[in-house]
């Protein structure tokens, strides 16, 4: 819902609200607390824009991807004449209007614009498939399709905590998570790269919503040898989390990533001493075998790109535990 200023200096409030900028009375405590709240977020030049996003990206809802954005303009008389277009609508007609639009300004974190891409595209196949990229000893670039399995959230006084607030966050709607989950073997090519260089970047598209999220940060490996308490339930509950087949790939002790294929993994034999679907008898899952890691994705930058309607770009940087986030031209 959009709330812009019109061009006879007052602000528009929906249902007809209006209130005269230059009247005495009206000019009152609502205006004082916008303009207090206005100076708190980014300005530039003369216009000042607040957008308030709710989102409900958790409920059931979710995949309604049904989310509201609030915007109250304010601008100086000399920029009035990039206002005003829509200033008559009503909520509910602007509210179906912009289920799938942005906010015109950097009111959200790139993992508040993650939830609401996750939500919208939940329910189709392969959009929880990401590229991660690792540098190896030579110091080239290698890349792969891992699957993402969702956020890891760790006590506030973990070291590894890292989260996100921005106007989406309220009591209702706690801050979001930032480690970013997935598996893989510790046999692998990428866990080597691992140990000469941590920093990792994983690449996200989404082609319902045409955007892109480049996540870059530290990859942490967590196996049996992990003395950290949080970090082991996850790793437990991760591989309980699995699908039959993918915990059997684990399993099989023969098929290290990578080496020769040879007739010992033909299917006849392969499957010999797995436990199907890495369960015992009485159908309880086996415990996680060693090569079987947690693999987390501490993040401390995104460049995100939106390529449908107003096409943006904008970059978050994590600092001192805070993230911050502007936008800069695609
Ligand atoms: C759709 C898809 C999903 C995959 N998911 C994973 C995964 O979750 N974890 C993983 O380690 N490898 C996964 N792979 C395999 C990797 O792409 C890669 O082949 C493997 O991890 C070995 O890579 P590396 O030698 O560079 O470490 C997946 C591959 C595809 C095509």
């Amino acid at each position: 819902m959009r709330l812009p200023l019109h061009h006879n200096n007052t602000i528009q409030y929906p249902k007809h609200q209006t209130i005269q900028q230059n009247h005495p009375r009206r000019h009152s405590r609502l205006q004082l607390l916008v303009l207090i709240s206005l100076t708190s977020f980014a300005s530039s030049g003369e216009s000042f824009v607040l957008d308030s996003i709710l989102a409900t990206t958790r409920s059931k809802a979710a995949s309604s991807s049904c989310f509201l954005t609030t915007t109250l303009s304010m601008t100086s008389p000399s920029s009035k004449e990039h206002q005003g277009d829509n200033t008559d609508q009503s909520i509910s007609s602007i509210s179906d209007n912009t289920m799938n639009a942005r906010p015109s300004s950097s009111s959200q974190s790139w993992r508040s614009l993650l939830e609401i891409s996750m939500a919208k595209t939940r329910k189709i196949r392969g959009s929880n498939y990401v590229q991660l990229a690792t540098v190896n000893t030579s110091r080239e670039p290698r890349v792969r399709t891992v699957v993402f399995r969702g956020c890891l959230t760790v006590p506030k006084d973990h070291v590894l905590s890292n989260t996100c607030h921005d106007t989406s966050s309220s009591d209702n709607n706690p801050p979001l998570s930032c480690l970013l989950k997935m598996c893989t073997d510790a046999r692998s090519q990428k866990v080597e790269d691992n140990a000469n260089q941590s920093t990792a970047e994983l690449c996200w598209w989404f082609p319902k919503t045409s955007e892109q999220y480049r996540i870059r940060g530290e990859l942490i490996l967590v196996g049996t040898e992990e003395d950290d308490r949080a970090l082991t339930i996850a790793r437990k509950e991760l591989w309980g989390n699995l699908s039959d087949p993918a915990r059997e790939s684990f399993l099989d002790a023969t098929h290290t990533p990578g080496q020769q294929w040879n007739d010992s993994h033909d299917e006849s034999t392969a499957t010999i001493d797995i436990p199907k679907g890495g369960r015992d008898d009485e159908g309880k899952v086996v415990p996680p075998p060693d090569n079987f890691l947690l693999m987390l994705l501490n993040p401390s930058y995104c460049d995100y790109l939106c390529l449908s309607g107003n096409q943006y770009r904008q970059i978050d940087v994590l600092r001192n535990g805070q993230w911050s986030w502007q936008r800069v031209n695609p």
